[in-house]
């Protein structure tokens, strides 16, 4: 296929990279990124369309934007979930194209916690179960194992839950779960894809406030997608989306 064709003949192209302006305080930079989509022949769709950022060690950025403006898709690319059509991502300055796959599963797990709107447990584990998971993937012992899940059930408030299944917890403490999952290998960055969606009004500000003092006790860097003008204010930075481009850029003082 075209697009695989192309990601081959990029890869190694380490000229690409000197054009970069890297800068060393960003924990994440993408630069130019594109994103197409062959849905059918002869239709494309620019998913993203020249997304250049830079965030820093520690910030809270939100990403806001209208229905199918590229919010995921962005995400997706930080995350290294899927490959950009162009440009380039930088996770703690290192070019994520130019990883193998052993080092992408390990950037995946061990530097950057994912949080969903539909918090993405597995229904038939505990909740303690579903929080160890990344841990036993990341192959740590188990008294770690059950130190961290102690300590993050403990940080999010669920102590007494870790023996619920997901469908006897609410929504609010299945995202709590779904946050203790995300953080147990302490990564350095949480991606975070309208992590308030499904739950209502206070339980989205109480996960938005938790959210907001782990990135400032743990200084981790946060990157949130919401289509919550309200949530999306709580972080330090909101990049508005449209199109598959940043249109804006808002510092809220927080
Ligand atoms: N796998 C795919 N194949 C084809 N088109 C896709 C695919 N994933 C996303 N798109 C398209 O890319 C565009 C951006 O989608 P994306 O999921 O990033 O939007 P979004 O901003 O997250 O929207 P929402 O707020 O609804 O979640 C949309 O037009 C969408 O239809
Ligand atoms: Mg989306």
């Amino acid at each position: 296929m075209r697009k695989t064709k192309k990601r081959k003949e990029m890869v190694p192209v380490i000229q690409e990279t000197k054009d970069y302006e890297l800068d060393p305080r960003a924990m994440i930079q993408t630069f130019d990124l594109t994103k197409i989509y062959n849905i059918t022949e002869g239709i494309e769709i620019k998913a993203l369309n020249g997304v250049s950022i830079n965030i820093k060690k520690g910030e809270f950025v939100s990403v806001m934007g209208p229905s199918g403006s590229g919010k995921t898709t962005l995400l997706n690319m930080i995350g290294a979930l899927d490959n950009p059509t162009s440009g380039a991502v930088y996770i703690n300055g290192t070019n994520v194209a130019h990883m193998d796959d052993n080092q992408r599963t390990d950037l995946r797990l061990k530097e950057i916690g994912f949080i969903f709107q539909f918090y993405n447990l597995v229904p038939v584990l505990s909740a303690y179960e579903n929080a160890e998971l990344p841990m036993v993937f990341a192959g740590r012992t188990k008294q770690e194992i059950e130190k961290n899940v102690n300590k993050f059930f403990d940080l999010v408030g669920i102590s007494d839950k870790k023996d619920h299944l997901p469908s006897e917890l609410s929504g609010g403490e299945q995202q709590r779960v779904a946050i203790a999952r995300a953080l147990c290998n302490e990564p350095s960055i949480l991606i975070a894809d309208e992590p308030t969606g499904e739950l209502d009004t206070k339980m989205g500000m109480e996960i938005m406030k938790l959210l907001r003092e782990l990135n400032l006790e743990l200084n981790q860097t946060i990157l949130m997608v919401t289509h919550d003008p309200m949530v999306g204010a709580l972080a330090e930075r909101m990049l508005k989306m449209r199109d598959g481009k940043i249109i804006e850029t808002v510092i809220t003082n927080n």
